[in-house]
């Protein structure tokens, strides 16, 4: 019986040579939470696994990614008093800057990225400045002081910096900000396509981050929009982005697929708290083979054309590649 497609599955080192895709330990960034104070190490109920960590923690943590072959990693700040404007991303020794200049000082291989938002560090949970007369976000109001930020971060000496925000032009506000800044060398990934999603619900319980009226529809792209999602990723493309990104991943492979099929960018996909959330409760229930649906997850990623993956799971992935 002539077959045409077992042939080549029979032998594992035959299989391992026709794999069309690999994962490595290089393809991830691993999201922290710095929180204030000390000794704090706090795990979040809805992702267990992820935690919010004081300063010295974080040191710590950073040394056990090291030893595990992963090397980057993305900060988000949990400051200790929020206002209007999110003040504490705005001064060099608010809790990002003075995260970034202790990990530097420490770890100083270690790939810092910081996402740039404001909604971590305002009292009203949106991504910007409140325009009150319309209750919305103020766009250019929040480009402005977004400059500021990404210049504190620069000061701090992050690697790479992610706005968050999707506030329009805000690549090519940051760029020629940097550029005159003096970090004309200073790589932007942009959180080119992202969907308001309820998929981040988790991440707002870590980052006390839920917006205290209305929603963030405005500013987020509408699941619904293919066509948008494209023109959205080419357009921080054509301000200076040099790493795009989907995100959510997980129910907008399609989009991962377009926007690879429309620029020669690399591109992130950002598994987010609420997919990481899906797979460790039906895990921790014995619903589902947490390992091996967790990597044949992964793999999805990079076959609809990720180079990098922004995970929760990444040091679960690393111990099962080590293994
Ligand atoms: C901040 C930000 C969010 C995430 C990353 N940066 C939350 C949001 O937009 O509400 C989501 C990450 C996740 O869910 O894991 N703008
Ligand atoms: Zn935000």
């Amino acid at each position: 019986m002539f077959q045409r497609f077992r042939r080549t599955r029979q032998n594992k080192h035959l299989s391992a040579l026709v794999r069309e895709t690999q994962l490595s330990t290089n393809d991830f960034i691993y999201p922290l939470f710095v929180t204030f104070g000390e000794g704090i190490k706090t795990e979040v109920a809805s992702m267990p696994g992820v935690f919010q960590m004081s300063l010295d923690e974080i040191l710590k943590e950073c040394a056990d990614l090291k030893k595990m072959g992963l090397n980057s990693i993305i900060l988000f700040g949990i400051p200790e008093t929020k206002d209007s404007i999110g003040s504490d991303s705005l001064c060099d020794n608010g809790i990002i800057a003075t995260a970034v200049k202790a990990i530097k000082k420490e770890h100083p291989e270690m790939f810092i990225v910081t996402d740039l938002c404001f909604c971590e560090y305002t009292d009203h949970g949106h991504c910007g400045i409140i325009d009150h007369v319309h209750e919305t976000v103020d766009n250019d109001a929040t480009l402005e002081i977004s400059a500021q930020q990404a210049l504190i971060h620069a000061r701090a000496g992050v690697d790479m910096i992610a706005p968050s925000g999707m506030m329009d032009g805000i690549i090519e506000t940051l760029r020629s900000a940097l550029d005159e800044g003096g970090y004309p060398n200073l790589p932007i990934m942009a959180y080119s396509t992202k969907f308001s999603s309820g998929y981040y619900g988790p991440f707002r319980d870590v980052a006390d981050s839920v917006p205290s009226f209305g929603d963030r529809t405005t500013y987020q792209m509408d699941p619904a929009n293919r066509r948008e999602a494209i023109n959205e990723s080419i357009a921080d493309e054509m301000q200076g982005a040099d790493i795009l990104m989907v995100k959510p991943a997980l129910a907008y492979l399609d989009i991962v697929r377009d926007v690879r099929e429309n620029t020669s960018l690399p591109l992130a996909v950002y598994n987010v708290s609420g997919e990481y959330a899906m797979l460790k409760h039906a895990g921790n229930a014995g619903l589902i083979d947490y390992n091996r649906v967790m990597m044949e997850t992964m793999i999805g990623f990079k076959r609809a054309g990720a180079d990098i993956i922004i995970s929760y799971h990444a040091k679960e992935v690393a111990t099962l590649l080590g293994k």
